[in-house]
């Protein structure tokens, strides 16, 4: 099963709808609570990373056999170094987005924490896709 999310960059107020739609889905499903958790975490990171810093895009969840793949495309700035992205506590926030609860610079490691699998694709100018798994 795929469900798909458009995730707009224009309204930073419905940033989250995705995950919390999705943990609905898992839930109707019966999976077990705990990767529940990990899911929505994860993905609630992903998605607000999408929107605020990658100007929007889309994400692609889909459940298969023995996992759940989140994909998740903007085309947006890109990340120029991806290992200081990843250090715990940095954020290229603006104070804009830092007045709306955002902008501890933990979202990536939280990812990396509860996924399986994190790759994130990414390119200067062009956009970044990141692809996390979580084993069922
Ligand atoms: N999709 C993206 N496009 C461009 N830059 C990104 C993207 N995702 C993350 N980044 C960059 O990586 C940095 C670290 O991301 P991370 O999610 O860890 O922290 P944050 O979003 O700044 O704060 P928090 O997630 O704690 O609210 C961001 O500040 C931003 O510079
Ligand atoms: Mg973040």
């Amino acid at each position: 099963m795929i469900k798909r999310y458009i995730l707009s960059g224009e309204d930073f107020s419905i940033a989250g709808e995705a995950s919390s739609s999705f943990k609905a889905v898992l839930k109707k499903l019966g999976i077990d609570a705990g990767i529940i958790r990990r899911v929505a975490i994860a993905m609630y990171e992903a998605e607000i990373n999408t929107i605020v810093h990658g100007g929007g895009g889309e994400c692609e969840a889909e459940i298969e056999g023995n996992k759940i793949t989140l994909v998740f495309r903007d085309q947006g700035p890109g990340i120029p170094n991806l290992d200081l992205a990843m250090q715990e506590g940095y954020s290229t926030a603006t104070e804009e987005i830092r007045e709306l609860g955002f902008g501890a610079g933990m979202g990536l490691p939280n990812i990396k924490k509860y996924t399986d699998s994190m790759n994130i694709e990414t390119e200067p100018g062009k956009g970044t896709t990141v692809t996390l798994v979580i084993n069922l």
